[in-house]
């Protein structure tokens, strides 16, 4: 019992580790969820692109100067509302060839989440699936707030 008890009071002091040393990772629940994303996405090359969106293509901020974009089946059926259940996934290149990836971004809009935003929970991965910032990330909803339903593809 006391066992399991120091194991708990590690595991807590090192979510507290984790969240002080990088404050955009959210809440616990945040950054597991990242983990649980990481894994559910995998395999997302083999996912639809949207229309005008097909293979890479130029990118126009942050993300890379160029992009990839993928959608789950979800959001595919339904591209003009995006379903709750829908992940996109996007890779930003520095490269035209698409050989320098500079890190995967994902939205993935999850009922109750945050319906002041849209319900739309944020995550930036190194190429390995690390997490840099996870949740309801400020700087991510700062620009994608400015767009219809918080996705530029469809904008
Ligand atoms: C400086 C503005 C800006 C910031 C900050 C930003 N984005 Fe974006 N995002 C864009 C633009 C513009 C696009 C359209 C594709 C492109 O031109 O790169 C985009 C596209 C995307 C897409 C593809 C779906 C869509 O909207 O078309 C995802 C997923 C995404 N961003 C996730 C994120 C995440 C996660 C963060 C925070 C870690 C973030 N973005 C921060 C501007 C931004």
């Amino acid at each position: 019992m006391q066992r399991s008890t120091l194991r708990l009071l590690g595991t807590y002091a090192l979510s507290v580790l984790a969240i002080s040393a990088c404050a955009s990772l959210g809440t616990p629940e945040d950054q597991e969820h990242s983990v649980d994303l990481w894994q559910s996405m995998q395999g997302y090359k083999d996912w639809a692109q949207f229309e005008d969106f097909e293979g890479i293509v130029d990118g126009d901020s942050v993300h890379g100067d160029y992009v990839k974009v993928w959608v789950n089946d979800v959001g595919a059926a339904d591209p003009a509302n995006l379903p709750h259940g829908t992940i996109i996934v996007k890779e930003g290149y520095d490269d035209e060839a698409g050989t320098d990836l500079n890190a995967i971004t994902v939205m993935h809009r999850i009922e109750g989440y945050h319906p002041e935003k849209g319900d739309w929970y944020y995550v930036r991965y190194s190429k390995d699936g690390k997490a840099s910032d996870s949740g309801q990330v400020g700087f991510c909803i700062k620009c994608h707030d400015n767009v219809d339903d918080y996705v530029y593809f469809n904008d």
